[in-house]
């Protein structure tokens, strides 16, 4: 496991950039996978790619990417769907193919179906390369609650009442947050080549020390990624400031 500790979200955004462009650089043929995810933690790295991309050191050429999980019951052209937030923080300004970008669809009639047509896609592309990760108050990651089976596939979920509080802050009221959601299984997670999970702020630091150095245990999802071949936590400080005993990198800046 490595954990890489920086100062800022920024700092965090371009520590996982150089993670994602490295690992591309491994790979000699196809299309490289990206495993996106949502909420506000990778913003700072999406910003990032954007920039590094205007430079000319990112293509979104020869790029797919899988997101993580989607509302059931949102459209994409709704603003709080994660297709449309995708769309908005990443795939428009990087200008990839959209028909290389898949998310879950919150709209899908028949979502069992979907879900197996989810993997048997990321398995033809040949797995997802990178799997960007943020981590829930709760423990979660993508849509996977506590208590969710660490062997789980891309699966329908109900939300817990904590998920749902924390992002009111997105819709009008409480009450407009959708109830149920499709999310990668940790299974599937924990089938990437690397895990790059990304955390900032001081809400987080009790469930980052859990995740890294509790026991793994469903009531945890997060904590799963101990068994992941290759995880890397790029962490702010203030995001592990509960104490990690494991030995960690320190980062000041990307160019460190
Ligand atoms: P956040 O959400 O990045 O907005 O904190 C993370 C998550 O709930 O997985």
């Amino acid at each position: 496991m490595r954990i890489i500790v920086v100062d800022t979200p920024e700092q965090m955004g371009k520590v996982a950039a150089e993670i994602v462009l490295a690992e591309r650089a491994k790979k000699a043929k196809g299309d490289f996978v990206l495993g996106l995810a949502t909420g506000s933690t990778p913003i700072p790295l999406y910003k990032e790619l954007i920039r590094l991309k205007e430079e000319g050191k990112f293509s979104p050429k020869k790029l797919m990417s899988f997101n993580l999980d989607e509302y059931v019951g949102l459209p994409p052209s709704h603003d709080q769907s994660y297709r449309y937030f995708m769309n908005q923080q990443l795939f428009d300004e990087l200008g990839i193919d959209k028909k290389k970008t898949f998310v879950p669809d919150g709209m899908a009639k028949d979502i069992e179906a979907f879900c197996a047509d989810y993997e048997a896609k990321m398995k033809a592309a040949g797995g997802v390369d990178v799997q960007v990760l943020g981590i829930g108050r709760n423990g979660h990651v993508g849509f996977n609650e506590p208590g969710t089976s660490l062997a789980s596939r891309t699966h329908k979920v109900k939300l817990t009442a904590d998920t749902i509080d924390a992002n009111a802050r997105f819709f009008a009221k409480a009450s407009d947050v959708p109830t149920e959601a499709i999310t990668m299984g940790v299974g599937t997670i924990l089938e990437s080549k690397v895990a790059l999970l990304l955390a900032s702020g001081a809400n987080k630091a009790d469930v980052i020390l859990k995740a890294i150095e509790g026991p793994v245990t469903a009531a945890v999802p997060a904590s799963a990624l101990q068994l992941h071949p290759k995880p890397i936590f790029v962490l702010t400080r203030d995001a592990c400031c509960k104490g990690l005993s494991f030995h960690y990198e320190k980062k000041c800046c990307s160019c460190c």
